[in-house]
């Protein structure tokens, strides 16, 4: 890994913060086709990069039940197992292959409290090469409305350009 990637050398700026940990994540992924490797590896470097991420993490698709999400790779704490598509915000991403950007959980109906610490998150869908849906990359926050359109439009890029190709 790049030694230059420390919490301490990336701009404070949130968007240039986006841009060099991209990059980073690039960098340190070029070459691993493995799948797990790399959402274990991306939920490390964001949920290490940035403050407002409390819990980081995807959930997968699961092959034997297919609309049903397992908990996978993740930095944080102990994240509920199993999420039915529809069913949270989670749930509503996978079902709707969109974004959703909830500044506050309490407002959302069916949200699912894993951790009730978490006031807000973002969702996003995580599509593979052959444009199916494989999971879904969660980010809960602390603080009420921690995200915004530049986490969405930067995480969305991650995403696609991590396991799109
Ligand atoms: N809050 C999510 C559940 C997952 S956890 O928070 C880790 C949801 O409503 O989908």
């Amino acid at each position: 890994m790049a030694e230059a990637f420390n919490e301490i050398t990336l701009s404070a700026d949130k968007e240039t913060r986006y841009r060099e940990v991209a990059a980073e994540i690039a960098s340190v992924l070029e070459g691993e086709r493995n799948v797990t490797a790399r959402m274990a590896t991306l939920a490390s470097m964001l949920a290490n990069s940035f403050d407002h991420y409390f819990w980081t993490g995807f959930y997968v698709v699961d092959p034997d039940k297919p609309d049903e999400l397992v908990v996978g790779p993740y930095q944080g704490t102990l994240g509920c197992l199993r999420i039915t598509f529809g069913k949270g915000v989670c749930g509503a991403a996978a079902a709707r292959r969109r974004t959703q950007l909830v500044p506050d959980v309490h407002a959302f109906p069916g949200h699912i409290a894993c951790d009730s610490r978490s006031l807000s998150e973002i969702v996003v869908p995580v599509i593979g090469p052959s444009g199916d849906l494989i999971a879904v990359f969660d980010v809960d926050s602390d603080r009420s409305a921690a995200f915004d359109e530049v986490d969405q439009r930067w995480l969305e890029s991650i995403l696609t350009e991590t396991f799109a190709r």
